[in-house]
């Protein structure tokens, strides 16, 4: 079997994340910050490595600026149902996933207006056009780092640097390269930014959190869910201090142990090298798929512009009955359609089907692209 379907979740995850949860499960089993025993400590500590972790992965250097949430979708949320209030104005862009438009377009019926930066035809966007679109009323500027499409890079550092010189906080959407992208958030003008555990951090389903800039001040931003934290358990109000002041509720402690293995995992193979793994994929898919006729490949072709995604269309099929054929034909596993992002296709001119997108992941081989590449060329019928 291959599995190109990494942008959705990916898969297989390194053994040291199954050792991680199973050990969590057998042998702590306890809740973090809960009680004062010795399984409740060991808890503590595992959620606590997870934090160190990612804070390191994001060049934050407070770990407990690491705030854990169930994905990254509840982590947008917190961020935006928090800073928009009706008559505030929000900027985002052309390529973003329903994570950020859904929260955004339901905050429009309570009074927020929105803008929205286009993209061009590759997913891409010129930073200079934010500088139009921001508005006396802006209160925040949401972008996705990659398109989970078609896989193109937003020119985050350029957009961080026009927020910052506005005062207007930056909340970027990085569920598809954290882990498979070296991100510091000060370097990249990133105010706050939301993580998925289960892409390209390797970890478990039901982690995500906000990695949060050690210079901002989270004061005028209220939690979207109190409740619970083992800490200041005498208030009955939310603690205002992070992590907690955003963590009601018993977290997802084997979740996050899965997480803390597999940041430790990502770190020890480097950022850097899992980029160059997956530059080289992308760049011998597109080349693979660019040959065959009857395929266009969307996105900017580019493997230094975008993140290991390659969607295409075969000219005269429907992407579902590709996507189809390819796990029945060839156990090819990959996602056709509209990637809960009919923003990013409509930019993208895929809206009417969509696309197939092949996701590459770490653990991807290029024996594994060059076969992907000869079942679609069957598929398309070239070889016929
Ligand atoms: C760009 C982007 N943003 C947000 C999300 C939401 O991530 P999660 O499902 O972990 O909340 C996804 C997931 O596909 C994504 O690709």
């Amino acid at each position: 079997m291959i599995y190109l379907d990494n942008a959705a979740t990916s898969w297989p995850k390194p053994d040291c994340v199954n050792e991680a949860m199973t050990r969590f499960l057998r042998d702590v089993g306890a809740s973090p910050g809960r009680s004062a025993h010795r399984l409740a400590n060991d808890a503590e500590r595992i959620r606590f490595d997870a934090r160190e972790g990612i804070a390191a992965l994001l060049g934050v250097s407070d770990p407990l600026r690491i705030v854990f949430t169930l994905n990254a979708t509840s982590a947008l949320n917190i961020v935006i149902q928090g800073l928009l209030s009706p008559g505030a104005h929000v900027v985002t862009t052309g390529i973003e996933h329903n994570a950020v438009l859904r929260p955004l377009r339901m905050l429009e019926q309570r009074g927020v207006s929105i803008s929205i930066a286009p993209c061009d035809r590759d997913g891409g966007m010129d930073a200079a056009v934010v500088d139009d679109l921001i508005r006396a009323e802006t209160r925040l500027i949401v972008a996705n780092h990659a398109s989970n499409v078609s896989g193109t890079l937003l020119p985050i550092r350029q957009i961080g640097e026009r927020a910052r010189a506005r005062g207007i906080p930056f909340l970027v959407d990085a569920a598809q390269t954290a882990g498979s992208l070296p991100i510091n958030l000060d370097a990249e003008n990133i105010d706050v930014l939301a993580f998925t555990g289960h892409k390209s951090l390797l970890g478990p389903t039901g982690t995500g959190g906000l990695a949060i800039h050690d210079d901002v001040d989270v004061g005028c931003l209220p939690p979207l869910i109190c409740g619970g934290t083992g800490s200041r358990s005498e208030q009955q109000v939310q603690p205002d201090f992070l992590p907690d002041k955003y963590e009601g509720g018993t977290p997802n402690s084997v979740g996050l142990a899965g997480l803390a293995a597999s940041v430790r995992y990502v770190l020890d193979r480097g950022v850097e090298t899992i980029r160059a793994h997956e530059k080289r994929l992308t760049g011998r898919l597109i080349e693979g798929l660019g040959r065959i006729p009857r395929i266009t490949v969307v996105g900017p072709g580019d493997p230094v512009r975008q993140t290991a995604i390659v969607s295409f269309m075969i000219e005269g099929q429907s992407c579902s009955d590709v996507a189809l054929a390819l796990d029945e034909q060839f156990e090819i596993m990959c996602r056709p359609g509209l990637h809960c992002a009919p923003l990013a296709h409509s930019s993208l001119g895929t809206l009417h089907d969509g696309t197939v997108r092949f996701a590459p992941g770490p653990h991807t081989t290029e024996g594994d692209i060059d076969q992907a590449i000869a079942a679609v060329e069957r598929l398309a019928g070239a070889d016929a």
